[in-house]
C-alpha cells in the first residue's frame, strides 16, 4: 500500500516509520522545512528510543521518504493520514482544529485519485464529519472516505506500542474505508492485534474516554497518596493492594507530581468542552482536571516545606533532576516540572536543573532555571535535591557523592524511586509521595 502521513511529529514520524517497516511505501509530509531537512540528513527532530535506526533502515530500503509538499506526497496513495497537532485552543480549552482543517482543505485541492483520509490526530467528536464536508466542498471528483483511527502510542515506548498495540480502533462509515484500513493494518492482524471497527464518532470518543480514564486513575492514586501521608499509610502498598484486583489492574497507579505531557492535559480539557457543548456533564473529569492542576503547584510547595517554608526558602538553592513530563522523551509539553520550578523561583529560590534529553526545549520555557551538564553539577551547593522525572539515570545516583556535594542533604523524591530506609540510612532527610 502507498501511504501519506501529514504531520511528522511524535505520532506522524513514528507511525510513518512503522508503516514503512511493515512493508508499505510511505511519504511523511511536514510543513516545517527544518524538520524535513533534518530528516533528509538522517537527523531525528525528536528524541524517541529506536526511531533513528528505524527511519534510517526504511529510508535505505526505499520505503520511506520525506517532503514539505503535500501535493507531491499524496499523489497516488491509498491512504492519507492526518497526524498534525490538536493543542488546546488559547483561552477556552477546546481542541484547536485549525491544523487539521487546513490539511483537509489542502488535500481537497490536490486529491487526484481515490483515497481514504484518516484522522490519526486526537480530534473531538464530529471532526470527521467536518473533514468530510471540507473535502466534498473542495469539488474533488475522486472517491474518498473519511476514517477515524486514533493513536494510543506512548512517547518513550512509541515504536513497540505502535507495532504491538493493545488494540487498533477504526471508525469508518463505509466499506471502502474499512477495506483500505484492513489492508493498511494487515501486518498487525497477522500479529493478532485486536481490531475494533466502530462508527466514526464512536472511535473519536474512544480516544478521549481512554485518556480521561487514565488521567482519572493517576489523579485518584495521587489523592490517595495525600491521604496516606495524613493517616500514616504507604501509597505504594495501597497501589499494589488494589492493583492486584483484576478489575482494577496495576497500571497507572504510581503516585507522583500529577500528569502532564502532550495528551492528558489537553484531551481532558477538550472532553469537558465537548460535554459542555452537548449539555452532558462529566463531573468526574472536571474534578480530575482541577485536582491535577492544583497538584503540580502543591508539589512545588512540598519542596518549599523541605526548605523550611516559603520565607526561609528565599535565596536557597534547589537542584531539579528531570524536567520532561516522563522519562525517555524530550517532550516538555505541560510537564509538572514547569509548575514546580515556577513555585520555587516565584519566592526567590535559585533553581539548577539537569535532564538527559529535555533541556534544550525546557530552557526557553523556564528561563529562570540554570541548566547544567550533569546531575552532580546541578546538585553542587544545593539546599534540596528534587527528583521530578524518573529517568533511569537518577535511579542509581551516587548518593554519597550527592551528600558531599549538596549543602544540606535533603532529598525530595516526587517519583518514589528510592527506598526511604536506604536514603535515610545515609543521613539524608528524605521526603517522598504518599509514604509517611
Ligand atoms: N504525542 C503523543 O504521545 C500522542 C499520542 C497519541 C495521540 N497524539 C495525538 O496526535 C496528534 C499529533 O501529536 P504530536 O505529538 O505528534 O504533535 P507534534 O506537534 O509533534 O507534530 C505535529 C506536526 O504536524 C506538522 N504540521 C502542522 N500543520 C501541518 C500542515 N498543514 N501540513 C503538514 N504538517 C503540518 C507540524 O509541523 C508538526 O511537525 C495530536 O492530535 C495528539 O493529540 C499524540
Amino acid at each position: 500500500m502507498k501511504i501519506a502521513m501529514v504531520g511528522s511529529g511524535y505520532v506522524g514520524l513514528v507511525s510513518g516509520a512503522c508503516f514503512a517497516d511493515f512493508g508499505h511505501e510511505v511519504v511523511c509530509i511536514d510543513k516545517d522545512q527544518d524538520k524535513i531537512d533534518r530528516l533528509h540528513d538522517g537527523v531525528m527532530p525528536i528524541y524517541e528510543p529506536g526511531l533513528a535506526e528505524l527511519v534510517t533502515s526504511n529510508v535505505t530500503a526505499g520505503r520511506l521518504a520525506f517532503t514539505t509538499l503535500l501535493q507531491d506526497g499524496i499523489s497516488g496513495v491509498d491512504a492519507i493520514f492526518i497526524a498534525v497537532g490538536t493543542p488546546s485552543r488559547r483561552g477556552d480549552g477546546h481542541a484547536d482544529l485549525s491544523y487539521v482543517y487546513a490539511v483537509a482543505q489542502e488535500i481537497g485541492q490536490h486529491l487526484a485519485n481515490d483515497a481514504v483520509v484518516v484522522t490519526k490526530s486526537t480530534v473531538p467528536v464530529g471532526t470527521g464529519d467536518e473533514v468530510e464536508r471540507i473535502l466534498r466542498e473542495s469539488g474533488t471528483t475522486c472517491r474518498f472516505s473519511v476514517v477515524s483511527n486514533p493513536e494510543f502510542l506512548r512517547e518513550g515506548a512509541a515504536i513497540n506500542d505502535f507495532k504491538r498495540p493493545d488494540r487498533i480502533v477504526i471508525g469508518a462509515e463505509d466499506e471502502f474505508g474499512r477495506d483500505v484500513m484492513r489492508e493498511v493494518y494487515r501486518p498487525l492482524f497477522l500479529n493478532e492485534s485486536p481490531i475494533l471497527f466502530t462508527g466514526r464518532r464512536t472511535s473519536e470518543l474512544i480516544k478521549y474516554a481512554a485518556n480521561a480514564f487514565l488521567a482519572t486513575k493517576i489523579t485518584f492514586i495521587n489523592e490517595m497518596a495525600d491521604l496516606c501521608e495524613k493517616v500514616g499509610a504507604n501509597v505504594q502498598d495501597v497501589s499494589r493492594g488494589i492493583g492486584m484486583d483484576n478489575r482494577i489492574g496495576p497500571k497507572f497507579l504510581h503516585a507522583g507530581p500529577g500528569y502532564g505531557g502532550s495528551c492528558f492535559p489537553k484531551d481532558t480539557l477538550a472532553l469537558l468542552k465537548t460535554a459542555e457543548d452537548y449539555d452532558s456533564p462529566t463531573r468526574i473529569v472536571e474534578a480530575v482536571v482541577t485536582a491535577n492542576e492544583n497538584r503540580k503547584r502543591a508539589m512545588g510547595r512540598k519542596v518549599l516545606d523541605a526548605l523550611g517554608g516559603a520565607e526561609s526558602a528565599r535565596g536557597k538553592k534547589a537542584a531539579m533532576l528531570g524536567l520532561t513530563f516522563k522519562p525517555n522523551t524530550d517532550d516538555m509539553r505541560d510537564s509538572p516540572a514547569i509548575a514546580v520550578a515556577k513555585t520555587l523561583t516565584d519566592v526567590g529560590v535559585e533553581v539548577a536543573a539537569y535532564d538527559p534529553e529535555g533541556m534544550e526545549i525546557a530552557a526557553p520555557l523556564m528561563p529562570e532555571v540554570a541548566m547544567q551538564d550533569d546531575p552532580y553539577a546541578a546538585i553542587d551547593g544545593a539546599d534540596v535535591v528534587v527528583i521530578v522525572t524518573e529517568w533511569d539515570a537518577f535511579r542509581a545516583l551516587d548518593l554519597r557523592r550527592v551528600k558531599d556535594l549538596a549543602k544540606t542533604p535533603v532529598l525530595v523524591d516526587l517519583r518514589n524511586i528510592y527506598h526511604p530506609d536506604d536514603v535515610r540510612g545515609l543521613g539524608f532527610e528524605y521526603i517522598s509521595v504518599g509514604r509517611s
